[in-house]
């Protein structure tokens, strides 16, 4: 009996240092959709850096860019059967899950990514973090692309020019109303097709950042990119609320202050990719960037404008005037 009982604690002990020991750490998949070069893939990877080099027995951060793992089409239901943990689509693509963050894809709604910026942080923007805890995601921040342009096979210069034109749009309604709105037909569709749907001519266009047109070369084969400024693209940091509340306290404290600061470095990526990716562009001498007079612009802005009235009642009007405030 002695022996036994003498035994059974040796075999306790020495499975539960050695578990410990070898106490494999845990895993953050983050998945994404874009190049490696493009401020998301560039957060991810720092992310991925500064975890290795402060957590590395408790945390390991796997990067699959390219929707190498997941289109974004499927990464949230993956999220939520717990087969990827991080992900940082873009906001319009949570359209099935929440009504509020439609707000980001109002047509001319923020002049620039300051004023992004000023309203992410303002109260309101902070609480649409948690327009997502009902369906079981949590977000931990948003991250920056820039503002989108509209590149197509032929020159837009004013609205009319895209009537009847078919161009690629992320999987938001406020999106296709956008394009509705300046009689064109939009066609939501993964960003993983896009460069093929341009290139066989099967769509006329698409609306991107400089950084998204230039990593995965549509500027290649769209001869024309519209400076429009029109609208935003930007991400929300996403987990699931089980892995997220599953994980240690200390661990998961750890974990959002080397994220926020990811993300500060994806910020400032963003900011420099812009400009460079869009002189980037033009240096190639394969697209011709087109600069919009003021009553261009003006027409432009009137057509699509309409559209927040469509989507004032979904998205709030109290949310709508917060964004505008951000303007000033
Ligand atoms: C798109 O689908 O055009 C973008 O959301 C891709 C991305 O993640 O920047």
């Amino acid at each position: 009996m002695k022996y036994l009982k003498t035994t059974l604690t040796a075999l306790t002990l020495a499975f539960g240092v050695a578990g410990f020991a070898h106490a494999a750490p845990i895993e953050i998949k983050f998945s994404h959709v874009v190049a490696e070069n493009t401020p998301k893939g560039q957060m991810a990877i720092k992310f991925q850096q500064l975890i290795a080099e402060r957590m590395p027995d408790k945390v390991e951060v796997k990067v699959y860019p390219n929707s190498q793992l997941f289109g974004d089409n499927k990464v949230l239901e993956a999220m939520i059967l717990g087969d990827v943990e991080m992900a940082a689509p873009s906001v319009s693509k949570f359209n099935k899950y929440t009504k509020k963050l439609q707000i980001f894809d109002l047509p001319f709604l923020f002049k620039d990514m300051d004023a992004v910026d000023r309203f992410q942080q303002s109260d309101s923007g902070q609480e649409l973090l948690n327009s997502l805890k009902k369906k079981g995601y949590v977000g931990l921040g948003y991250l920056h692309n820039g503002m989108k342009q509209i590149s197509a096979s032929s020159p837009l210069q004013v609205p009319a020019d895209a009537k009847g034109k078919k161009f690629r749009i992320m999987s938001s309604d406020v999106l296709a109303a956008q394009f509705e709105a300046i009689d064109a037909v939009p066609l939501k569709k993964p960003f993983s097709e896009v460069f093929t749907l341009l290139q066989t001519r099967a769509i006329d266009g698409q609306e991107n950042t400089w950084s998204n047109i230039y990593s995965k070369k549509f500027f290649e084969v769209q001869p024309y990119i519209t400076q429009s400024d029109h609208g935003v693209l930007d991400y929300l940091v996403v987990t699931s609320a089980e892995f997220w509340m599953g994980l240690p306290d200390d661990v998961r404290a750890d974990v959002k202050t080397t994220l926020d600061e990811a993300i500060v470095y994806g910020n400032k990526v963003a900011n420099d990719k812009a400009m460079a990716d869009k002189q980037a562009i033009i240096d190639s001498g394969r697209s011709k960037v087109i600069v919009l007079s003021d009553d261009d612009r003006q027409q432009w802005i009137e057509s699509m404008k309409p559209v927040w009235k469509q989507f004032e009642k979904e998205i709030g009007p109290e949310l709508i005037q917060a964004a505008v405030a951000s303007n000033q």
